[in-house]
């Protein structure tokens, strides 16, 4: 992969203002490409128009949103465009469907949720236990794999268990854990699985039909996209499920769970972060025009992988010469296919903020504290506030910029 060409499509990158900054805040949100930018840009300039109009620039936006349905499926891997469903963020898609979801749970009924989760994937199903008395049972992570115990998993989901939720990838150790072999457990005793692919989905090729879940939601954000969630279903659960709605929206899925007038821009703009996608498999990935879109998708996401994993071993291998340094999710040998590049760390010698603040003032763009997985950081027996130093590669990332990252670490060797 051509990073110097992919740089370029990136227009952050060219503001006189931002020339020398590094971003590894990736995991947070990555920076808008071009083809996202333009997209929504469009969508508020040439069809700016609510949908279900006679005119044309009603029409273009009804077709717009069509295509980034088809767009996401294909990411995703759906069987359908009336799978997705778009909104706010993944965080509210959860909140929502967690509510039609319970419309049909009962006191004592159990759920499972994650200690190597987001809180994004763990609030919702907690205030849902509390309003309806459901019983909430954990699986943790091992503290020296940083994965889930099979055994644990198997005495947890029960007869009972009505939803399991659980992460992809875990936004701190960086872990890719192994949620189909869940998924598989869970569907044998008849659970609904819910499954964050918030931090997998920049970094790895998804596929919901080889998983085996029934519901799946990632961030446009965190996908080189403006701020949107995308949630995939399995279109049998999403037609059965009584969603919150105002009486005229329309009864069939995905209609029903799109609450309000949609953003547009930001739904264009997610359409056009999957092209972006698509393009990289045609430039660097081996996948031709003639190729559907799915195999583009897959194409220009294993070029991605491919790139990060480089920087992501150069950076661990570079991190872990550091006396007093305590990386969480790193075990030896390194499996890169077992992580993303996402890497986070403490120093027995300095505050992680300190850390941070250190980087800012270079021009390093990271992040410190529990980043919202407050269970992790517990489990890992760090300070709920101070956490860790997380750094997260992109697509974008440069080894330059992972070399200068490492030389700014030296102040603390
Ligand atoms: C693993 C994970 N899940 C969920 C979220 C929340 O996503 P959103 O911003 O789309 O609500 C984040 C945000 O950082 C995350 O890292």
């Amino acid at each position: 992969m051509d990073i110097e060409r992919i740089r370029q499509q990136f227009p952050v990158f060219s503001m006189p203002t931002l020339k020398d900054t590094i971003f590894l805040d990736g995991a947070a949100g990555t920076q808008m490409c071009k083809t996202a930018l333009d997209a929504s840009l469009q969508a508020a300039i040439e069809n700016n128009a609510n949908l279900g109009g006679h005119f044309s620039t009603s029409s273009i936006a009804q077709r717009e949103i069509d295509r980034a349905r088809c767009a996401a499926a294909a990411l995703v891997n759906a069987n359908c465009a009336e799978e997705i469903v778009f909104g706010q963020n993944m965080t509210t898609l959860t909140f929502h469907m967690s509510r039609c979801l319970g419309r049909s749970l009962r006191k004592g009924d159990e759920i499972v949720l994650t200690r190597s989760d987001h809180e994004a994937n763990i609030s919702p199903w907690l205030e849902l236990a509390k309003d309806l008395e459901l019983t909430v049972r954990w699986l943790s992570f091992d503290l020296n794999t940083y994965g889930f115990n099979i055994s644990e998993i198997e005495s947890s989901i029960t007869e009972r268990t009505k939803i399991v939720a659980l992460s992809y990838a875990n936004n701190v150790t960086g872990t890719i854990n192994d949620v189909a072999a869940v998924a598989a457990l869970a569907k044998r005793k008849g659970a609904i699985v819910y499954i964050d692919a918030v931090q997998f989905a920049p970094h790895g090729v998804i596929d919901v039909q080889a998983l085996g879940c029934d519901f799946l939601v990632c961030s446009s954000h965190k996908l080189y996209g403006p701020h949107h969630g995308i949630l995939w279903g399995r279109l049998e659960l999403l037609e059965a499920l009584i969603p919150y709605k105002p009486r005229p929206t329309s009864d069939k899925p995905p209609f029903k769970f799109e609450t309000g007038t949609k953003n547009r821009e930001a739904i264009a703009g997610a359409l056009g972060a999957i092209e972006h996608l698509a393009w990289i498999g045609r430039e660097f990935g081996g996948s031709s025009e003639q190729a559907d879109k799915r195999q583009q998708i897959v194409a220009g996401t294993r070029t991605v992988v491919e790139h990060e994993q480089v920087l992501v071993q150069e950076v661990l291998e570079g991190l872990k010469g550091f006396t007093g340094i305590r990386i969480y999710g790193y075990c030896e040998p390194i499996e890169l296919c077992r992580r993303v590049p996402t890497v986070s760390f403490t120093l027995d010698s300095t505050p992680s903020e300190v850390v941070s603040q250190h980087m800012a003032e270079r021009g390093i763009r990271l992040w410190y504290g529990n980043n919202f997985s407050t269970e992790t950081i517990r489990a890992l027996g760090l300070d709920e506030n101070d956490g860790v130093v997380r750094i997260s590669l992109a697509q974008y990332t440069s080894q330059d910029d992972v070399h200068r990252f490492l030389s700014a670490m030296d102040n603390f060797s």
